[in-house]
């Protein structure tokens, strides 16, 4: 299949050990092209999560230049995850150093010349803070019929993980989010509610690192990394979020999907950056999002494990 019949996708993310494994996953889908891969501060700081992006761009050979985006969120102070991710941003497996450099593009420059170069209405994947999407929808509302649609890791509509009401990725920059959830763009949501529900266990672990390929070793030392807070706070296997924004696109049958308003909270005292959903119509508005509320476990890791197997003699 030549490029112009695939479908035109951006990475825009925070790696961040899941971020990482979503672009994995992302890399071996013969219906994607990939355009451009953005970074946003979140799980580190931007210098760090931008040298883990093309590290990741390098060991997975998408020859694309990263693009930097915002440093810090449109409005919020910023906050990361070291708990999670490490010093790095994405401690554990070694790593080849970047084999390109640094895009001389920022990341809305970079993402607002892949819109209006594409014949093809393009895909947007956001699974950090939505501070560059947000961003690029400010500064180009003419491109917003280009996009196809925003796939997010974002929300929980149940629960939050970062505080009580909020989840990590909206909690970074709620206004970035707003922003998003207003612009009626086509909008699916993977929140809490299907990611703590994406739970990979260490013998699923060892069923990737069994392949015995580069790649495969590489996203089992991510999930040993990543398991070990998450273990700390009493889950049995590893909250999978970023791959569900990647995975709901190119296997929708076998997750939960349900269309609802949602809205952020901006000045909540306890509940600031809860993603909200009027579950009983009470607002009078149409739903603006595809709400992924719920997945086959088993199949979600098949298809991880099917995807690391498409490495087999990759050369890093
Ligand atoms: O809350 C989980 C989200 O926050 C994931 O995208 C993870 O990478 C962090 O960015
Ligand atoms: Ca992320």
């Amino acid at each position: 299949m030549d490029n112009k019949k695939k479908r035109p996708v951006i990475l825009d993310g925070d790696p961040g050990h899941d971020d990482a494994i979503a672009w994995v996953l992302a890399s071996t889908i013969d219906d994607f092209d990939i355009k451009a891969i953005t970074t946003v501060a979140g799980n580190q700081t931007l210098e760090k999560v931008t040298y883990n992006a093309r590290r990741i761009a390098a060991l997975l050979h998408l020859d694309i230049e990263v693009a930097k985006g915002r440093n810090r969120p449109l409005c919020a102070d910023l906050i990361i995850a070291p708990n999670f991710h490490g010093e790095t941003g994405l401690d554990g497996p070694k790593l080849p150093e970047p084999h390109l450099p640094l895009s001389n593009l920022s990341a809305i420059e970079m993402m607002a010349k892949v819109l209006q170069e594409s014949e093809e209405k393009v895909t947007i994947i956001s699974t950090g803070a939505q501070t560059n999407v947000a961003a690029l929808l400010l500064a180009h509302p003419e491109l917003k019929e280009k996009i196809e649609m925003i796939s997010t890791m974002g929300g929980g509509l149940r629960n939050g993980n970062w505080t009580s009401g909020a989840e990590f990725n909206i909690l970074v920059d709620p206004e970035a989010a707003y922003t998003v959830y207003h612009s009626g763009v086509p909008l699916q949501m993977c929140g809490l509610d299907v990611t703590e529900q994406a739970l990979v266990y260490p013998e699923e672990f060892e069923r990737i690192r069994a392949l015995h390929n580069p790649i495969a070793e590489t996203v089992a030392g991510w999930f040993d990394f990543f398991f070990i807070h998450v273990k700390s706070l009493g889950w049995a296997g590893a909250t999978t979020h970023d791959p569900c924004a990647v995975m709901s696109l190119v296997h929708p049958e076998i997750f939960d999907i349900r269309d609802y308003y949602v809205d952020i909270e901006l000045s909540g005292r306890y509940c600031r950056g809860a993603t909200i959903a009027d579950y009983h119509g009470r607002l009078g508005k149409e739903p603006n999002c595809r709400c992924v509320v719920g997945l086959d476990r088993q199949k979600f890791v098949d298809y991880l494990v099917e995807a690391c197997s498409k490495y087999e003699g990759w050369e890093v």
